[in-house]
């Protein structure tokens, strides 16, 4: 099968770069374009990326030049797909741009995620809600986003608990500094110190789920009616956010039904065997003292940042208290959007050439 043609903007920042390492030998894509700013624009990749993430930067993009993001960068390499990994403030206007010229984007900024006609995919947990795409009018263009990083773990641990009936979540996070991009958090704010304020993250947090686990009615996407509490706090932890979690319920239960429901938990990206989907997608810890970010989070792991892990689950009537963590630059980002991808190649909505709606 021919391999599709990617751009990759945002490519010399910390998604970017996980952009850059699960792409360089995919079985559906091959990176055509690497984008990035002004700043880096004309140079070599080894030359503009400081290559952050682990194993050596690829042979095959090492020389690569970076090109801007804007349409008349990138149509005229033949790009058949976009990955996303600019800031928000830029995404707005380039992805809008890249839309309507006729490209699909997979996006991991917040700029469009919120829009109606907009997408949240998780592929796992709402996958009718791709079809949404179809009211962006577009033509073949179109945006799919991927969750903010830390609503990107939390959905998994609520979308196992919907038939026990959701009534509200309260979530504390503990995100790691790479959450804040390359040069995001200063050192002297975060070496042995917490920091219980990150700018426009508990918002996030309270959306998000909901659209996620929202119903798509063919049409739009009406919200789920459970509320979330969210407290987020930024922590000296590399990679990996932690987050405590606490859900009141429709129902007791007891923890037995609760971990069986998290453990046999699977989806359509399993099913169809998609190259990114981790299998399962929940790993449930026994270990008391575990999910942990330096146990167990490392690419080395079988599933390569993309489970969400699970553990300390306790129960007392209809409340279930537990922890979840969550890769944020792999499950939180560019591995989320990759999945994205190739979920929407298999339903049929790209191919060579242009997109293609359905
Ligand atoms: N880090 C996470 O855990 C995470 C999780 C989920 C979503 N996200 C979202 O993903 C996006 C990227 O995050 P990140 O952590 O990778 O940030 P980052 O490390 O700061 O990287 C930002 C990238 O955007 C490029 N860029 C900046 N301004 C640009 C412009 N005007 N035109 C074109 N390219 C421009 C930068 O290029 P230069 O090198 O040339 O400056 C760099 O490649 C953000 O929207 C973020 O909110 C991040």
């Amino acid at each position: 099968v021919k391999r599709l043609r990617a751009a990759i903007l945002g490519a010399t920042g910390i998604v970017g770069q996980h952009f850059v390492r699960i792409l360089h030998d995919h079985p559906s894509f091959q990176i055509a374009a690497l984008a990035a700013s002004e700043r880096s624009e004309g140079y070599r990749y080894y030359e503009a990326a400081d290559w952050v993430v682990t194993g050596e930067m690829p042979l095959n993009v090492q020389e690569m030049v970076i090109c801007g993001a804007a349409p008349e960068d990138l149509l005229p390499r033949g790009v058949d797909v976009v990955f996303s990994a600019l800031p928000s403030k830029e995404a707005g206007h380039i992805e809008q741009a890249l839309a309507g010229e006729g490209v699909p984007v997979f996006s991991n900024a917040g700029a469009h995620r919120m829009d109606p006609h907009v997408p949240i995919l998780i592929p796992e947990i709402n996958p009718d809600h791709l079809g949404l795409v179809h009211s962006q009018d577009r033509g073949s263009g179109y945006i799919v986003t991927n969750s903010n990083c830390s609503t990107s773990g939390l959905v998994f641990g609520l979308k196992p608990l919907v038939p026990f009936g959701l009534r509200d979540v309260t979530v504390t996070t503990y995100q790691a500094v790479s959450g804040a991009g390359r040069r995001g958090v200063a050192s002297l704010d975060i070496l042995g110190n917490v920091v219980p304020y990150i700018s426009g993250e508990e918002g996030k947090l309270e959306t998000e789920p909901k659209k996620i686990l929202g119903h798509f009615n063919g049409d739009t996407i009406e919200d789920a009616g459970f509320e979330v509490y969210a407290s987020c706090a930024r922590v000296p932890v590399l990679d990996g956010h932690l987050e405590s979690v606490v859900v009141t319920l429709g129902q007791e239960v007891d923890a037995v039904s609760v971990r069986e429901a998290f453990s046999s938990f699977t989806g359509e990206p399993q099913a169809l065997g998609l190259p990114t989907a981790p299998n399962p997608p929940i790993v449930v810890e026994s270990q008391v003292d575990r999910p942990q970010p330096l146990r167990g989070l490392s690419l080395s792991t079988g599933d390569f940042g993309m489970a969400v892990r699970i553990g300390r689950i306790r129960v007392k009537g209809n409340r279930v208290s537990f922890f979840l963590l969550v890769h944020n630059t792999i499950r939180g980002a560019a591995g989320a959007s990759v999945l994205n991808a190739e979920f929407a190649r298999v339903k049929g909505y790209l191919r060579a050439g242009k997109g293609v709606i359905p």
